[in-house]
């Protein structure tokens, strides 16, 4: 009895406010916001785009809701459940099929539900102009998680005017692979491969297509080291094992600075050099990030989404995770 109800007074209640304001909230369902976006002549500000990850992250673990109009206290509610998938919490009783996917997943949710910085790179994504003519648009995107960034390929191909877009998503962890792999091919996305993308034969559906954009977040967090994550390792298999299919590309990280501390052996990397050091005077090996080229612009990993942080509700922003 007594310890019934200490776990009980360790129960969360719920979050008080919606996940984002009323005010910014679309009843639309995110394929409405999805063909918006995708009008060169719409703005992709902060409430359309916030619109966009909220609803994303619904069709994630339900898939096929890309269709409908949902409340904002319902894609709230299933925030709420998410964040407090590891605790006791009012709003998980009696949901345990739910909260065993939240965990299945939670790790790929986790870098959707930064909603400001999930907001900042789908921007630059959307808003980049390929510099290859002719389609279909053809984009990879490299680590793909919930595949957020084959959606934001797809805005950019419309925005540019192409017809037809062909996407397709790596993925070393078979759990999301599948899972995202249903959730964009319902809504006609594209299709997510299990492979490890540090091996050339991964690429072997490209079949010599050129690529018109490249998605690969696959770097560690500011700070650590770039060996911690494969984002060299896959960059040298890209530029060096599909030298002509990247000639032309367009990439997400534009460039990367990265540096023995954030004042010392600073240096950028970027597709020049298949985001590889020119000279090898101090090594990449014990080099960490600590900024991305976004939009033309060098920004700080940690100031990724500032800018949208205004829209998140004061009690939500601490309880969102982080995305790196
Ligand atoms: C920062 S997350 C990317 C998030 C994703 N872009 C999204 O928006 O949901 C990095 C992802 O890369 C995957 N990954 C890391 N190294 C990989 C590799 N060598 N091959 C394939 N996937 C890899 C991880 O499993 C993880 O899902």
């Amino acid at each position: 009895m007594i310890k019934k109800a200490s776990l009980r007074l360790l129960q969360r209640p719920a979050m008080e406010e919606t996940v984002l304001p009323g005010e910014i909230y679309r009843h639309t369902s995110l394929n409405d916001d999805l063909a918006e976006a995708g009008n060169p002549g719409v703005e992709l500000d902060g409430p359309l785009l916030l619109n966009i990850m909220v609803k994303f992250f619904h069709a994630y673990v339900y898939p096929g809701s890309h269709e409908q109009v949902l409340g904002l206290d319902e894609v709230s509610l299933l925030f709420d459940r998410f964040v407090h998938r590891r605790l006791g919490s009012d709003v998980l009783e009696n949901c345990l099929d739910l909260r065993k996917q939240l965990l299945s997943y939670g790790f790929a949710l986790c870098m959707l539900a930064d909603l400001p910085k999930s907001v900042h790179i789908f921007k630059a994504i959307a808003e980049a102009k390929p510099q290859l003519d002719g389609g279909p648009f053809t984009g990879l995107d490299i680590g793909s998680g919930t595949g957020l960034l084959m959606l934001a390929m797809d805005v950019q191909s419309r925005r540019n005017g192409f017809e037809g877009c062909s996407l397709v998503g790596i993925e070393r962890n078979q759990i999301v692979a599948e899972r995202t792999n249903e959730v964009l091919g319902r809504m006609g996305v594209g299709n997510v491969l299990v492979s490890d993308a540090k091996k050339v034969d991964s690429y072997g559906f490209l079949e010599g297509r050129k690529l018109h954009f490249v998605c690969n977040e696959t770097l560690p967090s500011s700070g650590r080291s770039l060996w911690k994550e494969d984002f060299i390792f896959i960059s040298k298999t890209l530029f060096e094992g599909l030298e002509e299919q990247t000639a032309h590309a367009g990439f997400f990280p534009e460039s990367v600075l990265v540096g023995r501390t954030p004042d010392e052996m600073l240096t950028v990397l970027d597709s020049s050099a298949g985001f590889q050091l020119t000279d090898e005077e101090y090594p990449l090996r014990l080099m960490k990030p600590y900024a991305i080229g976004l939009s033309g612009e060098m920004t700080r990993l940690e100031d990724v989404g500032k800018a949208y942080e205004k829209f998140i509700p004061a009690g939500w922003r601490s309880a969102l995770t982080r995305r790196w």
